[in-house]
């Protein structure tokens, strides 16, 4: 039977390029719906790109909801420098013909889960900051008995990428981040630990560059980000968001291990740095639920061989 999967994003380059592994998988996760949240560009960026990409992978059948438009506390932050004006690199998206559900944000998607067969749960992806899936717990508590687990690209326990100690993900909006961690829904912190192993190179793009016009438009996305101040010069790029798509169609090629976990909700050089928060001594006896898996380690040839397999073999149907 196939996987649920629910994809809360903000496309966003690597995000894109996760969407598109995981619709290449479509024998094994049925996509349930897609939020965009503000992140990577502002939300009507990205529920545009989030839209667009449905059609070009002719899954219009997919529906894609409007979420979030800023972080709950915090101003948004968008990452133009390495995702593009458009979110997407050198790609403009140009216009779709497809239309928006009528209902927004978290609502719409409770509403979706909700509507699932009885027997049935759903499986969070969340590759975006997590302002949508914050609200979704917070406003309707019961969504998790219908959530597996969430397996989220986020968070860092060794060196951040938006400051020296944060992930920009959970960074972006450390209140919802924390609130998801503290929900105690199961989760899979697919941090930077993991994702700075999980790389696509640059003759990966040539490769891309060979195929037909979807492996030609991400090639065009992932030139970018070589271009761009934070890659410049480099042969490799860490692909984040595709990390919990992989996690879910190869987890033997993962390791980590269970925490509980905590972000800081400061505003100094700590503010969104993901603490690993079972350690301490006087906490040892609260019984705190170590409920988020923090992936440490990948077969990193592997994750490249399995990703560039699914970006190669995807058509439109
Ligand atoms: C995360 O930040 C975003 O720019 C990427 O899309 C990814 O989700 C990596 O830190
Ligand atoms: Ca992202």
């Amino acid at each position: 039977m196939k996987r649920n999967i629910w994809i809360d994003t903000d496309p966003g380059i690597d995000d894109a390029v996760a969407i598109t592994a995981a619709f290449a998988a479509d024998d094994r996760l049925n996509i349930c719906g897609i939020s965009a949240v503000a992140g990577n560009q502002t939300i009507d960026i990205v529920t545009h790109n989030a839209l667009w990409l449905t059609e070009l992978l002719g899954r219009e059948d997919v529906s894609v909801v409007r979420g979030a438009d800023r972080p709950l506390i915090r101003e948004a932050y968008h990452a133009g420098d390495i995702h593009g004006a458009y979110g997407l690199g050198y790609v403009n998206p140009g216009g779709v013909s497809r239309q928006l559900s009528s209902e927004q944000g978290a609502a719409y998607i409770y509403q979706r889960i909700m509507e699932l067969p009885q027997e049935e749960k759903v499986t969070m992806v969340t590759i975006g900051p997590l302002t949508n899936i914050g609200l979704l717990v917070r406003a309707f508590p019961d969504a998790a008995q219908k959530i597996d687990q969430i397996v989220c690209m986020g968070g860092s326990t060794v060196e951040g990428n938006i400051t020296a100690t944060a992930e920009y993900n959970i960074w972006a909006d450390p209140e919802a981040a924390d609130m998801v961690f503290q929900s105690g829904i199961p989760i899979v912190m697919c941090g930077l630990d993991v994702t700075m192993k999980c790389i696509l190179r640059k003759d990966d793009i040539d490769t891309l560059e060979k195929g037909d016009d979807i492996q030609k438009l991400l090639s065009k996305m992932l030139t970018f980000y070589f271009d761009s101040p934070a890659y410049k010069g480099m042969e490799a790029v860490a692909m984040h968001d595709s990390v919990p798509v992989l996690y879910l169609l190869c987890p033997d090629i993962f390791s980590g291990e269970a925490h509980a976990m905590r972000v800081s909700c400061t505003e100094d050089m700590c503010r969104g740095m993901t603490v690993i928060y079972d350690g301490a001594y006087t906490y040892a006896n609260r019984g705190l639920l170590k409920n988020v898996f923090v992936v440490r380690d990948v077969d990193g040839s592997a994750f490249r061989r399995e990703l560039m397999k699914l970006l190669m073999n995807v058509r439109r149907p």
